[in-house]
């Protein structure tokens, strides 16, 4: 089993840490929660109940905080629910929190392992593909509050992720392929021939193929650790790792509350196809790039909620989103595969590009004409 698993550093010094990533990564827990006594256990509820004996076994019955699962446990209201808790156990500095879960359960996990006695020791467990190709290495840990996502948060790195893909085999289709989507931005930031693996490898990970999964776990997560060890606070390079999340995060926002909400892998995948079609605008990646991206995007059949795309609504919002710029919203666009550039774009270019994205999605729109913006060419015979 063991050599199954793939090690990565995420090279950051004295807090750097090792990610296990594959299938019996959880073997090596023992190993890397020997320094720290007690575990407290912060796990998502549907995931105790089906990974029960392993969470048991690592940690005792006492010390697992349980959490519901969703993304409205991301609240101040939970995170001071879970501090409470620790207070009342009276967990000491030497202590270590578990976080058994999704990206969810990560982000507040992590937050609140960052904040309790001013920080105490963090080991990640992610148990969905998307917290395991990206959530999990990185330190971003965050709740939400108001407007926004992640507005309130820090950053602080986990002691060490076990990334095991066993737990994949119990995760509905749909997470998984919002989970894909990620893993689709690291093959795009990493260049040509990884976009060329995932094109390859595309049908046995929709499958579940586990060899297949735990190459891309583990090809993500280098992507992740080396933009994280060259800008742990996101002050440049880092920034690249939010393509197609701008209008992600707005899509995702816009559909919560509704009964078409968008997983957060899938809002970004749409984004990523956002971000392919104002590449090609511009001239930087060729029509054939940009259709290998939507063939991507496509291939993966994400639910069918695209038509909650109104253009104002969506660039207000992405106006309110943390990264904008004085009237610019920002976006992370490819010169080529493997070549992301940040750039501020104008409304405009905006409402092309929708316009555009519309009708290659087949919603009926003309609004491209009404901008009177020039569409991006392309030769019929390379539609599917
Ligand atoms: N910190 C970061 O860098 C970062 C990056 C990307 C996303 N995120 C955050 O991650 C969150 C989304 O994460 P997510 O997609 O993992 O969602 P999630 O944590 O809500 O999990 C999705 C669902 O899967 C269930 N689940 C988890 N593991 C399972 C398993 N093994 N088997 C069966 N069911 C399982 C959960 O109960 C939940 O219902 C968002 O809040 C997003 O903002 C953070
Ligand atoms: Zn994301």
């Amino acid at each position: 089993m063991s050599q199954e698993i793939e090690e990565i550093a995420v090279d950051l010094g004295k807090r750097g840490y090792t990610v296990y990533a594959g299938a019996g990564a959880l073997e090596r827990f023992p190993a890397a929660a020997k320094d720290w006594r007690p575990r407290i256990a912060i796990v998502d509820e549907n995931v105790l109940r089906l990974h029960h004996s392993w969470i048991e076994k690592a940690v005792e019955p006492d010390n697992i905080l349980v959490i519901p699962p969703g993304e409205a446990s991301k609240s101040l209201r939970e995170f001071a629910r879970l501090q409470d808790r620790l207070i009342e156990l009276k967990v000491p500095r030497q202590a270590v929190v578990v976080t058994v879960g999704g990206g969810v359960t990560g982000d507040l996990g992590g937050f609140v392992a960052a904040t309790y006695l001013r920080g105490v020791a963090w080991i990640n467990v992610p148990t969905t593909l998307l917290a395991q190709v990206d959530a999990a290495v990185g330190g971003k840990v965050a709740v939400n509050r108001g407007p926004g996502k992640n507005l309130i948060g820090a950053f602080y790195q986990p002691r060490a992720v076990l990334s095991d893909t066993g737990f994949l085999a119990t995760l509905d289709r749909r997470q998984m392929v919002s989970g894909l989507f990620e893993h689709l931005k690291h093959a795009l930031l990493t260049g040509d021939a990884a976009v060329r693996e995932l094109e390859r490898d595309f049908a046995a990970l929709a499958r579940g193929n586990p060899e297949a999964l735990t190459r891309a776990v583990a090809q993500s997560i280098r992507s992740e650790a080396l933009f994280v060890a060259a800008d742990e606070r996101e002050a440049g390079r880092r920034a690249f790792l939010n393509l197609g999340h701008t209008l992600g995060h707005a899509l995702e926002d816009r559909t919560g509350a509704t009964e078409s909400r968008l997983l957060h892998g899938e809002a970004v995948g749409i984004g990523i196809w956002y971000a392919a079609i104002l590449s090609e605008m511009r001239g930087w990646i060729g029509a054939r790039e940009s259709m290998r991206m939507e063939r991507l995007v496509r291939g993966l059949r994400p639910v069918e909620a695209w038509n909650l795309l109104e253009p104002e609504a969506l660039m207000e919002k992405m106006l309110q989103d943390k990264k904008r710029l004085g009237g610019r919203i920002r976006f992370v666009l490819l010169r080529s595969f493997g070549r992301p550039e940040l750039v501020e774009v104008e409304a405009p270019e905006i409402l092309a590009a929708h316009a555009v994205l519309g009708e290659r999605m087949g919603l009926p729109t003309t609004e491209h004409q009404r901008t009177g913006l020039p569409t991006p060419k392309r030769h019929e015979k390379e539609w599917t």
